[in-house]
């Protein structure tokens, strides 16, 4: 019999390996704990509602050119970490779909020293590959000891996950894999990584369908870094 699917027909149901990591995102979103916070909470049932009905609506696969960057050289370190952590099912099912994964910077201008440390990728999103308006779900890759600069979001809520790796947020606390972080509209936030191993983080945006389409991040303008202006439509 000949498979007469050809790419711009493929739904959700087609790709049984983007469903099992959908499956493992709301994993993550359902049985995970909000740590008594009422907007970790809030935001955790918005990702997992918004995740459900997409899924439900099976939606389009826009399949995207398989990208790598240069961090993606610790992509391998960081799944076998990930594998061997809480976040096991997670990091599998990643791994499944490495070789679809559009690596990307994100960046207009791209911050010099970043191009060499991190990048991240799409899996639902308006651009897909799994294609969704409210919702958009991904994955970024820190190299060891990264810093990523200070920066916020406007009218988009953004949590991440780790999957592996030890990583903190604005030198407040190390996070371990599994801890969630929730940066709501307009919070500042700065993360570093661990000197000797890769950052893996899963990350959730929530917000209107318009702003999803066309994020936009700042960073911050520091005295050591100088005016620093970057427009980026990456989660970080
Ligand atoms: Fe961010």
């Amino acid at each position: 019999m000949t498979d007469t699917t050809s790419p711009a027909d493929l739904r959700l149901r087609d790709c049984p390996n983007w469903t099992y990591l959908l499956r493992e995102f709301d994993v993550l979103y359902r049985n995970g704990t909000a740590g008594g916070s009422p907007s970790i909470r809030s935001h955790r049932k918005r990702v997992r509602d918004r995740l459900s009905a997409c899924v439900a609506s099976n939606p389009a696969i826009l399949s995207r050119p398989h990208e790598v960057k240069p961090v993606t050289a610790h992509f391998a370190r960081a799944l076998d970490l990930g594998e061997r952590s809480a976040m096991q099912g997670m990091a599998r099912a990643l791994r499944e779909v490495r070789g679809d994964l559009a690596w990307e910077y994100g960046y207009d201008k791209l911050p010099k020293a970043l191009a060499q440390k991190y990048a991240y990728c799409e899996v639902l999103g308006p651009k897909g590959p799994v294609q969704s308006d409210g919702l958009i779900l991904g994955f970024v890759l820190f190299a060891p000891a990264t810093t990523y600069p200070q920066h916020s979001h406007q009218d988009i809520e953004e949590s991440y996950i780790s999957v592996s790796g030890a990583w903190s947020e604005n030198d407040t606390a190390v996070y371990a894999p599994g801890s969630l972080i929730l940066n709501r509209s307009g919070d500042e936030h700065r993360i570093t990584t661990g000197e000797l191993d890769p950052c893996l983080l899963a990350y959730a945006w929530t917000g209107a369908a318009g702003r999803l389409a066309e994020p936009m991040m700042k960073l911050t303008a520091t005295r050591k870094a100088g005016a620093i202006t970057a427009k980026s439509r990456g989660p970080y």
